[in-house]
């Protein structure tokens, strides 16, 4: 499989969304990943397989009145995403395989959501979503990543823990769906030489796992 990895766009929303409702089905609201793409404290990625392509997805578009009916029919003469009534909302070819989230506030990145289709788990795609989390945090200046994770939630815990994410709290019953309790992690400053020798050193064993051999956050 040959992988890329980018930032969220408005036609990946279909492909996300479907991802995030099979992955946290209780979560409510859902998140509308829409919105996050307005967001300016957000910042998502996803990852691709960039030899499956997908068809695009049409839904019912909401009716348009006035303004936004004008402005609707001036973009039609430009562009080819609109047609017979329903919008276009998966115009993107590619084939999302997983994404991750998360928003910039002071100097902390604090995950939202990091979610890899179930049937492609276990293959080291959340990992290499979680390394570009990290990589792109790092770029926008974050000192420090934290997150919460279900108490339950032993595979993503392993996971954070690989990559030198600590628990720093706990917050009880903070999940509405079941009352369970989140721990809140975080890691060390991600600029110090210990997170950043341990992260490289990961980092450079699972793009070779992976057969990774330019990487590059699209
Ligand atoms: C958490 C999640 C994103 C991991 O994605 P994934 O692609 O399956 O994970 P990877 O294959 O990259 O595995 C990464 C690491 O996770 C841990 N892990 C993965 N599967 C595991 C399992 N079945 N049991 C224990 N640990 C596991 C391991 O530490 C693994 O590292 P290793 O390969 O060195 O052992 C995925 O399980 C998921 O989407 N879960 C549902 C959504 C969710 O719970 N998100 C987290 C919210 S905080």
């Amino acid at each position: 499989m040959s992988y890329c990895v980018r930032l969220l766009c408005r036609e990946d929303v279909a492909q996300v969304t479907e991802i995030d409702r099979e992955a946290f089905p209780t979560l409510w609201p859902p998140v509308n990943y829409k919105h996050e793409l307005q967001n300016r404290l957000a910042h998502y990625l996803v990852v691709c397989d960039e030899e499956k392509t997908v068809e695009p997805v049409a839904v019912q578009a909401v009716p348009k009145k006035g303004l936004s009916l004008v402005i609707t029919r001036v973009r039609e003469l430009f562009n080819q995403s609109r047609f017979f009534g329903n919008e276009l909302l998966s115009s993107s070819r590619q084939y999302i395989l997983g994404f991750t989230g998360f928003w910039i506030m002071a100097d902390e990145a604090h995950v939202i959501n990091i979610a890899v289709r179930e049937s492609y788990r276990h293959q080291g795609i959340g990992e290499l979503l979680l390394i570009s989390a990290v990589d792109l945090a790092a770029k926008l200046k974050a000192r420090i990543i934290t997150l919460e994770v279900r108490a339950s939630n032993t595979t993503a815990q392993a996971l954070y823990s690989k990559y030198g994410f600590a628990q720093v709290g706990l917050h009880r019953g903070y999940y509405i769906d079941n009352r369970e309790d989140a721990i809140l992690m975080s890691t060390e400053a991600i600029s110090s030489a210990s997170f950043q020798s341990r992260l490289q050193q990961l980092k450079q064993a699972h793009l070779r796992k992976l057969g990774i051999a330019v990487y590059q956050l699209a």
